[in-house]
């Protein structure tokens, strides 16, 4: 086709993948088209604009774009593998199984693969159901687990209302109020599943002990604990697992996003071993093509090996420390701006004002070359995700960003 000019891609784009988006970038005068990418940076197509990926897609990009490590180790794997046989046995899903047996808390010692974090949550509820033989499933208000059939029916009621009847059994309780969560739990529930810090919702860091009284509560109740990790796993809190900080060990931990190295997609179902007879009398019943993808099995070994070294989470503190000394700053210079800054680790959100001050933030970080974008679920918040290997330079730079953009968004909302 050679080469294409900019305007020419997006009009491609808009005629035949989705003129609502191309439309929405285009009439905001951000019509970024994604060309070059290394480490934190991304550039325009037309190579004019660079921004400093603060959005990390929700933790795709934790090690950074295009880490050298990771395109090695891929480019190494496709010598001699492919994708495999998802029903065959398999030395790499094998060894990367083990890997995270070794890594994950308590006797979660099995994993099922998948291709996108939907899948592996709609996987965990699948055990939830199977293991308990009851139907109901509770979840938070205003959290997210993907697009997909049973995590689509345990999120938001936005994404859901257009589409029709859902899968019964799914309710949904503030996330944080363990008397909520009380008052929902009967003897039919066969899970309870919560992102450790909802994203989706504003980056909402839960009280130290709310996981724990989950965890009591599901023991009392006989109920499956499943935990999304898809954006707060593999060090993104400043500890491997988000849930780490709180303590407990859930039943279920499910992993996406980050595990791919932002190269090739891989998501995980990581279980207790007692679920592992929901698959014993028919090993078959559930299957995924592209699950657990031979080559993408060694990328994810090798972002198992980057973020869990000990040298790798004191980085993402010391990043993170960086942050909430620069948001103590920001907090005193627009004080009617900024409500809260929410923090675990490189896990961040910035609570303003009003629902207005997200979407006009996301715009400021843009024009001040900062890719933030603000939470679908509470707009108030701007979300901060930075890749966790950012450097103590880049993130002086990314303070100094954001600070404009504060000042604009302050101006511009006469606070
Ligand atoms: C917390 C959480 N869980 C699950 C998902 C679904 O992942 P995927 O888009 O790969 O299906 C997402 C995606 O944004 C997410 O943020």
């Amino acid at each position: 086709m050679g080469a294409l000019a900019k305007q020419d891609i997006v009009r491609l784009f808009h005629d035949h993948v989705s003129s609502g988006r191309a439309d929405m970038f285009v009439s905001n005068d951000m019509d970024f088209v994604f060309g070059r990418r290394q480490g934190i940076y991304m550039w325009d197509i037309d190579g004019k604009k660079r921004l400093i990926n603060c959005h990390s897609n929700g933790g795709v990009f934790n090690l950074g774009h295009r880490n050298p490590d990771i395109i090695d180790t891929l480019a190494d794997a496709l010598k001699d593998m492919d994708i495999g046989n998802s029903h065959l046995m398999s030395r790499q899903r094998a060894l990367l199984a083990k890997r995270l047996a070794d890594l994950m808390p308590g006797d979660i010692t099995y994993t099922v693969f998948g291709v996108s974090g939907g899948e592996s949550i709609d996987l965990a509820i699948k055990i939830a159901r199977a293991s308990t033989g009851r139907p109901k499933i509770i979840s938070a208000r205003g959290g997210y687990h993907g697009h997909t059939g049973f995590a689509l029916a345990a999120g938001d009621e936005k994404y859901r209302k257009p589409f029709g009847p859902m899968a019964p059994g799914f309710v949904q309780v503030p996330f944080d109020s363990i008397n909520a969560l009380d008052r929902a739990m009967d003897r039919e529930t066969a899970g309870v599943i919560f992102e450790t810090v909802p994203a989706t919702f504003g980056i909402s860091v839960p009280d130290a002990d709310y996981f724990r009284k989950v965890r009591d509560l599901c023991n009392s109740h006989g109920a499956v604990m499943i935990i999304d990790e898809v954006q707060t796993g593999l060090g993104r809190t400043g500890r491997l697992w988000g849930i780490e900080h709180f303590g407990v060990v859930p039943d279920i931990i499910v992993l996406g996003k980050g595990l791919s190295g932002g190269i090739y997609p891989i998501t995980a179902t990581c279980f207790r071993e007692r679920f592992e007879s929901v698959f014993k009398e028919d090993p078959f019943i559930h299957v995924s093509t592209f699950g657990g993808a031979e080559a993408g099995c060694s990328v994810a070994l090798k972002v198992l090996d980057i973020s869990s070294r000990q040298t790798f989470l004191d980085h993402v503190n010391t990043i993170a420390g960086m942050f909430k000394n620069g948001f103590e700053q920001f907090k005193q210079q627009y004080p009617k701006l900024i409500v809260a800054f929410r923090q675990l680790g490189l896990m961040m959100g910035v609570k303003m004002a009003n629902e207005l001050c997200g979407p006009v933030m996301t715009k400021a970080c843009y024009d001040n070359g900062i890719l933030s974008i603000y939470a679908n679920n509470d707009t108030s918040v701007s979300q901060l995700m930075p890749p966790l290997i950012i450097t103590e330079a880049e993130t002086q730079e990314v303070l100094e960003r954001l600070g404009a953009a504060l000042g604009q968004v302050n101006t511009l909302l006469g606070l």
